[in-house]
Parts: C-alpha cells; sequence; structure tokens
C-alpha cells in the first residue's frame, strides 16, 4: 500500500472520529488527566470480576471520572446482560470501516461507555498488524476523553486473557475464599510473572464478611507467592464482603452501587477506587501509550 496514502486516510479517520467522539461522549477535550488502565482478572471463574468492574466504575464515575469498560468476557454473564444493554455492533464493524468506535460503545449507567464482548473482542490477541495500528488509532482518540479504562478479562488463562492482563499496567486480582480461587490465581500470577515478567499485582478479595477475613486470605496467597516467585509485589487493594443485594441487582440486570447504594458491598467501592486513584501506576511511562505499546507488540 502507498505508505503516504494510508498515513492521510489516517489522519482524515482521527480528525473526524475525534470529532464524533468528543461530541458523543460529552467530554471535555482539554482535560488531560492520564489514563490509568485496569485489567481485572482472577483465574477461576464466576468469582465477582464483572460486578466489580461495573461497581467500581460508577465509583469512579460518581468521582467525575470519565470510564469506558472495555468487555473481553464472551461468557454468558457479561457486562452488557448484567447492565440489560443489547449491543448492535461489536468491534468487527470498526474494522470493516462500516462503524465508528462510537458506534459500538453503550452507554452504561451514569456517563459510563461500554465496548460489549464481541468476538472481535475475543480475537484481539490476534489481530492483524493492520488491525492492531487501527485500534492503537482509536484508543488515541478515546485516550483524551477517558480518565479511567478497566477491562474485564474473563475467566481463565487463555491467551486473551493474557493479552488483556500484559496490556494493562494495572492488575486487579479476585479472589475469594474458596481454595480453587486462590490456587488459580496464583497459576495465574505465577504465568504473567515467571513467562512475562510481571511484578506488581494487586489482590481484591470478594466475598467474604469483613476486612480481617479478607486479610487472612490475602496472606494465605501472599505466602505462597514470598515462597516461590521471587520479586514479586502483591499489594492487598481491600475487600468486597457478600451482600445478598448484589444477585438482586444482577437479576434486575442494574448495577448494585445504583440500585441498592447503601448495602454494604456498594459502600466498599468509592473506597477502592479512591485508593486506586491516589496509589500512582508502577512505571512512570503514561500508561496510554505503555497500553498501546503493549497492543501492539503483544499477540
Ligand atoms: N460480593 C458478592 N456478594 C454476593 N454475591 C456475589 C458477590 N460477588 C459475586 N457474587 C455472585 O457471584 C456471581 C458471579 O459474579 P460475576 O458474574 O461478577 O463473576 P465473574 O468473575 O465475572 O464470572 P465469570 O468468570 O463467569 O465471568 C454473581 O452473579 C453473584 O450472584
Ligand atoms: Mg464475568
Amino acid at each position: 500500500m502507498d505508505q503516504a496514502i494510508g498515513l492521510r486516510n489516517r489522519a482524515s479517520y482521527s480528525d473526524t472520529t475525534q470529532e464524533t467522539a468528543n461530541k458523543n461522549l460529552n467530554y471535555d477535550s482539554t482535560t488531560t488527566s492520564p489514563l490509568r488502565v485496569f485489567a481485572i482478572t482472577s483465574g477461576k471463574g464466576g468469582v465477582g470480576k464483572s460486578n466489580i468492574v461495573i461497581n467500581l466504575a460508577l465509583a469512579f464515575d460518581q468521582m467525575g471520572k470519565n470510564v469506558l469498560i472495555i468487555d473481553g468476557d464472551l461468557g454468558l454473564a457479561n457486562i452488557d446482560v448484567l447492565l440489560g444493554l443489547t449491543p448492535k455492533y461489536n468491534i468487527h464493524h470498526v474494522f470493516e470501516g462500516v462503524r465508528t468506535i462510537n458506534d459500538i460503545l453503550l452507554d452504561g449507567p451514569g456517563n459510563i461507555k461500554i465496548m460489549p464482548a464481541s468476538s472481535g473482542v475475543q480475537e484481539l490477541a490476534e489481530l492483524q498488524d493492520e488491525q492492531k495500528l487501527f485500534l492503537m488509532e482509536m484508543l488515541e482518540v478515546l485516550e483524551e476523553n477517558i480518565d479511567v479504562l478497566l477491562i474485564d478479562t474473563g475467566a481463565g488463562i487463555s491467551d486473551n486473557v493474557i493479552y488483556f492482563n500484559l496490556a494493562a499496567q494495572e492488575k486487579i486480582v479476585v479472589i475469594t475464599p474458596e481454595p480453587t480461587s486462590l490456587t488459580d490465581a496464583y497459576a495465574m500470577i505465577k504465568v504473567l510473572h515467571t513467562r512475562y515478567g510481571e511484578r506488581h499485582f494487586r489482590i481484591l478479595v470478594n466475598l467474604v464478611k469483613d476486612n480481617r477475613e479478607a486479610l487472612n486470605i490475602y496472606n494465605q496467597i501472599s505466602k505462597v507467592a514470598d515462597n516461590f516467585l521471587d520479586g514479586l509485589s502483591l499489594d492487598y487493594l481491600g475487600y468486597v464482603p457478600k451482600d445478598h443485594n448484589l444477585p438482586r441487582a444482577v437479576m434486575k440486570q442494574q448495577a448494585m452501587l445504583h440500585l441498592y447504594p447503601d448495602s454494604p458491598a456498594s459502600q466498599v467501592f468509592p473506597t477502592l477506587a479512591k485508593r486506586l486513584q491516589v496509589t500512582k501506576p508502577g512505571k512512570s511511562d503514561g500508561n496510554i501509550r505503555f497500553f498501546r505499546h503493549r497492543l501492539f507488540s503483544l499477540g
């Protein structure tokens, strides 16, 4: 392909998309707080990742942050189902050039935007170079409009899950008191550490009674990691209590934080969001540049 033409096309795509992005997302493009990219992961399925992503997103939203969720999980209870949304388009339509990135983004509660799960998202790890470039441009466009990007990686240690974990600079590993959750989380951390050199992880304990039980669970995984994995840092992020209102919110396909703001589990999310906001990412490089670089160089 004629390189100049390629660059020109890309430039005009970016210009128009930037305008539409600003308009549709209703954001002030002059705000320049650095984008934070978090992957929420677990190893074991069904530990509460998707619900944590949604409620954490809402907590950031309530802090005035512009939030985008990328749903990397094609499972049954994915983000759009949990929020009662029906995606019409997916990332394939963007690659085909028939839709812009804004067409595929769903409006979640608050001002949250959601890139829905689709086979396109699942296949990001296998994108061709040209598609990766395209994706990087889309992210560049979104970059100025988003403060927080939350990625629901889905369960397991598939290529796709690994890919999203490596692409995000900050990794939050969700564990529960179930022994299988601990062993699967450890397996995930071990792969990311030994094969890919990842060193920093935050641990979020779900489905516990209180902070004391959560710390007890955290100490278990932390001890094993200390004994067997060198140079690893597992930070305790906090806990989400077991709360009967969470399954009720799931049944109603609404975010718990909206539906039951006073419920115990709802109350921890603003604290978790603030904690994440004040702690700096591990590397000094801009997070989004890191993310884009990773998207392009991995896979
Ligand atoms: N803090 C909690 N209190 C009560 N129930 C919870 C809590 N967290 C999760 N659950 C229950 O666990 C179910 C699974 O949660 P969720 O779908 O968020 O898990 P997941 O890790 O995203 O699952 P998957 O790996 O299949 O994508 C919820 O529908 C809810 O019933
Ligand atoms: Mg899920």
